[in-house]
């Protein structure tokens, strides 16, 4: 089986240390053409504008070319074709597949059949490693380390796969946690169970004003409307947190706001020509980091 990026947890702290340095690599000259003659598939079976955009965008300024869909709609799915059957045929065709999938576990099974690398690009609400991978990169390029920040997620921690990923890797950097979210959309237990075990501090509360002032990276999430069982449910929880630029008169110096996108109304636009806001940089560096996850999978770096 070739390597494969389902879970963060598929590539070691060394590893991802090193496609930091590669995507830094890109960041500094973006015009590369070493994989000129390879092809590589973008499959989305649910919808994305920055992960399609910046995978394609790399293949392209890698010098491979880019197939696939951005709606398996008008593919044989439609027809009832598994997602087995499908990974296997596009696989004869490709070097690489990029996928996402609202199916929790969906990227496993592809890989699982895939003779070619898969690299998850959003699995339901359980992993996005690559937007760990560019979060990463952009608190480095904000922070100057990895180690020893105070991350405060804030919003849908309990569906948002990238608070998922995201808390897992940066359990190896000494990171202190603070979980703020409402009781419906709390963390998982399964990742404070991790971080348990790794005696790495953490706190939750239901106010985002409670760590404003603290910490290094504000995190900031979308409550997940399509994840929800039912609109009421969404309903309740949708509009309970909105942060504004009059929010952020005490907040340090070097805190950083992030924010995986899109964002409907938990981030108001004056906060986004503060000092604090990074988002935007934050999405484009998504581009760089896709480039080195490419070229580390197929042996290029
Ligand atoms: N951050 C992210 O995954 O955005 P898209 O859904 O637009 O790809």
């Amino acid at each position: 089986m070739p390597k494969s990026l389902i879970s963060i947890r598929d590539f070691s702290k060394d590893e991802i240390l090193h496609v930091l340095e590669i995507a830094k690599e890109f960041e500094q000259n973006h015009e590369q053409n070493f994989l000129a003659g390879k092809v590589i598939a973008c499959l989305f079976f649910e919808p994305s504008t920055r992960t399609r955009l910046s995978f394609e965008a790399a293949v392209n300024r890698l010098g491979a070319r880019v197939i696939g869909f951005p709606d398996s709609r008008n593919t044989s799915v439609s027809k009832g074709e598994t997602l087995e059957d499908t990974i296997k045929i596009v696989s004869n065709y490709v070097d690489m597949i990029v996928m996402r999938h609202p199916v929790e576990g969906a990227a496993a099974i592809a890989a699982g059949v895939s003779p070619v690398p898969v690299v998850n690009a959003g699995d339901g609400s359980n992993q996005h490693p690559t937007q760990t991978l560019l979060d990463m990169y952009s608190i480095l390029q904000t922070q100057g380390t990895l180690d020893g920040l105070t991350i405060n997620m804030v919003g849908d921690l309990k569906y948002g796969r990238t608070v998922h990923s995201l808390s897992e890797a940066m359990s190896d950097f000494d990171s202190h946690f603070v979980f703020t979210a409402p009781d419906e959309l709390k963390m998982p237990q399964k990742y404070l169970d991790l971080l348990d075990r790794k005696h790495i501090p953490y706190e939750q509360t239901s106010s985002i004003e409670d760590h404003l002032n603290d910490c290094d990276i504000l995190y900031m999430t979308r409550v997940q409307q399509e994840r929800f069982p039912c609109k009421e449910d969404y309903d309740r929880v949708k509009d309970i947190y909105e942060l504004t630029a009059s929010m952020l008169g005490g907040v340090k110096k070097n805190m950083k706001i992030l924010h995986p996108l899109p964002r409907v109304t938990e981030i108001a636009t004056d906060v986004d020509s503060t000092p604090y806001a990074y988002y935007f940089e934050q999405a484009r560096n998504g581009m760089y980091i896709r480039m080195a996850v490419i070229s580390y999978l197929l042996g290029y770096r």
